[in-house]
């Protein structure tokens, strides 16, 4: 069972649907115990990936190993070892919090008493005993994510899927949800997460790949991803929106025709610097060509712009919102 020392490795992973390349060469390594992130834009093909990981598609070819096993030709022990909360999770809504957990138990071999017993751990560790009787249909988002992450620690996976945990959910219910990942990392679980926020595999993951356009085009540390892109985005916002054309051109003066990004807000743009004295001059030579300013941070780098970086435009999750 112990071939190597990875818990997930891809070689030349590809997937089509009818005529939609939707993974064109996948090459992943996921080290034991780690928290690994997949970052990538709606219909990436995270989701497609997590399905092949977790043997509920068969990719069309390479190889795909979970602890050693291919997960086609050794699926049924891959399933032995995995947990996966999809991004659209079975939760039944007509039953209770606990019913869930206890029928997830059941099926998944407890005896009647134990079920109980695990479903009452659960609840207790997920900090969901007050709403345990509740209808799981009545739960707030940040519950129901909960909720689903308990269904899939009912058998102690080696390795657990989590697609898209906290998308949607509010600031707090994403640290709990991030709370949780960190306990179950602690006790020796591997983690595999989707998201489409830089900050999650920022706050969690130990190393992260971006995926788009079926291929994964950086793979490192956060750390290291952010490097590549510069050390960080200057957020600005004016006191009149009029001056936004000047404040532009200061920008791509400065920071030498930089990506400088125009936001829907009609006073706002940003722009990545390489340098944080450079921010420092920004701010000067904005206020010597006499252009106020409301705000003026400089932060991290969103996805966003990791993305324009690294592909040239903007991430399509962005282009859809601003459709809408
Ligand atoms: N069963 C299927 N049949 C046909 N096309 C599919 C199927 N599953 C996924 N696709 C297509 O494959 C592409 C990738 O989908 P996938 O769900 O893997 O993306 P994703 O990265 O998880 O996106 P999201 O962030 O929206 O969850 C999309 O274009 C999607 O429409
Ligand atoms: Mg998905």
């Amino acid at each position: 069972m112990t071939k190597n020392n990875f818990a997930v490795e891809t070689r030349g992973l590809r997937k089509s649907f009818g005529s939609v390349e939707v993974l064109k060469g996948i090459d992943l390594q996921v080290e034991r115990g780690t928290v690994y992130a997949i970052l990538g834009p709606n219909g990436a093909g995270k989701t497609t990936l997590v399905n092949i990981l977790s043997t509920l598609i068969r990719p069309d070819s390479g190889t795909a190993q979970v602890f050693g096993l291919d997960v086609v030709h050794d699926a049924d022990k891959v399933r032995g070892m995995v947990g996966l909360t999809g991004q659209f999770a079975a939760v039944d809504e007509e039953l209770s919090g606990r019913d869930n957990l206890v029928l997830f138990g059941r099926l998944t071999g407890y005896g009647r008493k134990a079920a109980y017993a695990r479903a009452d751990e659960l609840l207790d560790a997920f900090d969901l005993t007050d709403a345990a009787y509740r209808h799981a249909g009545k739960y707030s988002g940040g519950m129901r994510r909960r909720l689903d992450i308990a269904a899939a620690m009912l058998v102690m996976p080696d390795l657990l899927f989590l697609d898209e945990p906290t998308t949607g959910l509010d600031p707090r219910s994403r640290n709990g949800v991030w709370d949780i990942v960190r306990t179950l990392v602690d006790r020796g679980t591997t983690v595999l997460l989707t998201t489409q926020y830089l900050e999650e595999a920022d706050q969690l993951a130990d190393r992260l790949a971006v995926i788009d356009g079926g291929t994964v085009i950086a793979e490192g540390t956060a750390a290291e991803l952010k490097a590549s892109v510069g050390s960080g985005t200057v957020h600005i916002r004016l006191t009149k929106p009029e001056q936004r054309a000047l404040a532009e051109q200061v920008l791509q003066r400065e920071l030498d025709a930089a990506a400088v990004r125009l936001h829907a807000e009609p006073a706002s743009l940003s722009a990545q610097v390489s340098d944080p004295e450079l921010a420092a001059r920004l701010l000067t030579e904005l206020s010597r060509e006499g252009i106020e300013t409301v705000q003026f941070s400089l932060g991290q780098p969103s996805l966003d712009e990791v993305f324009l970086a690294l592909t040239g435009r903007p991430a399509e999750e962005e282009k859809e919102e601003n459709v809408s």
